[in-house]
């Protein structure tokens, strides 16, 4: 088994500038790459965060290696408003990790055969369950909205035309589905299979909605001055970050007419106006590094947006796709 190799790495400590006796929230561990790196970076203390139990693991091994300035905790990021303890930074690096991926038993790659599952927390309702369970309109919503994928309606009827003689069990077997519906070649030269796997693993594990909620608790308990710094792969994660920190940097502001200011204050500055990407380099020694965007903000004296957010325009809930469905 591979390891994961850390994405943008420079310029995720760039961003953090993690500094003496400060507190970070890593909240991915992950393979524990970036938590490893603050902890280099500066006298500092990081709190890792996973809702994978083989990533807590890991975890536990760095604990052990520096208790006194590592502490592991199996939970989801978007319950970090919930660490019982003033923090400096934090840093999500959002997505699957090559562990999770290369471990065909996990059932996130369409690559190897496994059992249909995808659950990062291990719990829950597996993607074999959603694809067993879903109408038909409502893979189809799945496919399209999650997995931007233009075939979704013929692949949501052959799979529920199927599922009756035979549940879908394996990876194999859902990417065999989609090959056969949408040929070998996807139109853009991808595995034809990618979409439609995307798609179920943001289903299965809510990461947009996760995601959501991790921005709006990090707004909630970071300090003025406090740090958050994103790394997405792809583009609905990024929309849902884009759009947050537009909404919660821009300026109170009046107009010629009407002078006095207008609306709450701004409670992040942008560190990033455009997304940092990876350079050629590293995709050319990472291929996972082609999609990854950055974003950064520091957090203002200005207090927390008191409504949920509501500024993920075109990102649909679970509860939209189904209406939708
Ligand atoms: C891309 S990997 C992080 C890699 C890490 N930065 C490193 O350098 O090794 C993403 C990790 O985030 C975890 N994860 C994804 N969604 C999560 C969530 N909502 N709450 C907690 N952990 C999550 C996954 O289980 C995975 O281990």
């Amino acid at each position: 088994m591979s390891g994961h190799v850390p994405v943008m790495l420079p310029e995720v400590l760039e961003a953090l500038a993690p500094q003496a006796d400060q507190v970070i929230v890593d909240g991915t561990f992950g393979g524990g790459g970036y938590s490893r790196a603050i902890l280099a970076a500066a006298p500092c203390r990081v709190i890792g965060l996973d809702r994978d139990p083989d990533a807590v693991a890991r975890g536990h091994l760095l604990a052990q290696e520096m208790p006194s300035r590592f502490t592991m905790v199996e939970t989801q990021f978007s319950r970090l408003d919930e660490i019982d303890h003033p923090i400096d930074a934090v840093v999500l690096d959002i997505g699957v990790s090559s562990f999770q991926i290369d471990q065909a038993e996990r059932g996130f790659s369409f690559m190897q055969d496994g059992p249909l599952d995808m659950r990062m927390g291990k719990d829950g309702p597996s993607a074999a369950d959603v694809i067993a369970q879903l109408s038909e309109a409502e893979l189809s919503a799945l496919f399209h909205h999650y997995g931007e994928e233009r075939e979704a309606r013929r692949i949501a009827r052959a799979i529920v035309t199927d599922r009756v003689d035979k549940p879908y069990l394996r990876t194999s077997e859902l990417a065999g589905v989609v090959a056969r519906v949408i040929g070998r070649k996807h139109h853009d030269g991808i595995h034809p299979a990618t979409r439609v796997f995307q798609a179920l693993r943001i289903y299965v594990n809510d990461e947009i909605g996760e995601l959501e909620k991790a921005l709006v608790a990090a707004e909630a308990i970071l300090p003025a001055g406090g740090r958050l710094v994103v790394v997405s792969f792809h583009s609905l994660e990024d929309r849902a970050v884009k759009t947050f920190l537009a909404e919660r940097s821009k300026a109170a502001s009046g107009s010629r007419h009407t002078p006095t200011l207008t609306g709450p204050a701004a409670s992040f500055d942008l560190i990033t106006r455009k997304p940092v990407v990876a350079s050629d380099a590293e995709i050319a020694a990472n291929p996972r590094a082609r999609s990854a965007k950055l974003r950064a903000a520091i957090r203002t004296c200005a207090p927390a947006r008191p409504r949920p957010i509501s500024g993920l325009r075109g990102v649909p809930t679970l509860d939209q796709i189904r209406r939708a469905a």
